[in-house]
C-alpha cells in the first residue's frame, strides 16, 4: 500500500483546469497511480478523490461509493457528464478542505461517460450520493472546488471557517 500526499486547499494544482488523459498515459504507471489513489482515498476516509488532489494536473478520479453496503471502487478517466436530472441539497466534504463540512446543491441524477483503467469507453447512471461524488469529482478534474458551488453566504462562512482552521493549525 502506498500513500500519496493530500494537496489542501488553496494549493494552484486544485484551482487548474486538469490536462485529458491521452493514449500514452495508459498502462502500467496508470494503473499503479490509480491503485495508490484508492489506498489514500480510503486511508483517509474519503469516498472520491481525483487526480489533482494528489498533485496530479490531469483529467480523473476514483471513487468508492458503497452500494447497499458493498464496495464499489470505480475509476473515471476522462468523465464527462452527459446528462443531470432533478436536484439535491445536502451537506459535503472534501480531502482538500479538511474538518469543513457546508451544505451544497447539486443534481439528484448523472449520467456520466468516461474511460476505465484499460481504456474501455463506460457509462454509469447514477443517483443521490453517488451522483454528488462523481459532480464533485468531476469539477476537481476542471480546477474546480465546492467552494465554487457554494451560494455567496455559504462561500463566506466556509472562507472564515477555513481561516480559522488554518489559525489552530488543523488544515495541515
Ligand atoms: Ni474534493
Amino acid at each position: 500500500m502506498a500513500l500519496m500526499r493530500i494537496v489542501h486547499y488553496p494549493e494552484p494544482v486544485l484551482l487548474t483546469v486538469g490536462k485529458p488523459v491521452v493514449d500514452k498515459d495508459f498502462g502500467t504507471d496508470l494503473e499503479s497511480t490509480v491503485s495508490d489513489m484508492f489506498d489514500t482515498m480510503r486511508d483517509a476516509g474519503g469516498v472520491g478523490l481525483a487526480a489533482p488532489q494528489v498533485g496530479l494536473s490531469q483529467r480523473f478520479f476514483v471513487m468508492d461509493v458503497p452500494e447497499e453496503g458493498v464496495s464499489n471502487p470505480l475509476v473515471f478517466i476522462n468523465p464527462e457528464i452527459v446528462r443531470v436530472e432533478g436536484e439535491q441539497v445536502g451537506d459535503e466534504g472534501c480531502l482538500s478542505f479538511p474538518g469543513l463540512y457546508q451544505s451544497v446543491k447539486r443534481d439528484m441524477r448523472v449520467v456520466v461517460r468516461a474511460h476505465d483503467v484499460k481504456g474501455e469507453l463506460i457509462e454509469h447512471d447514477l443517483t443521490n450520493l453517488a451522483a454528488r461524488c462523481v459532480l464533485h469529482e468531476t469539477d476537481h478534474c476542471d480546477g474546480i472546488v465546492f467552494l465554487d458551488r457554494m451560494t455567496v453566504l455559504k462561500r463566506e462562512l466556509a472562507k472564515r471557517k477555513i481561516k480559522h482552521l488554518q489559525k489552530t493549525g488543523k488544515w495541515e
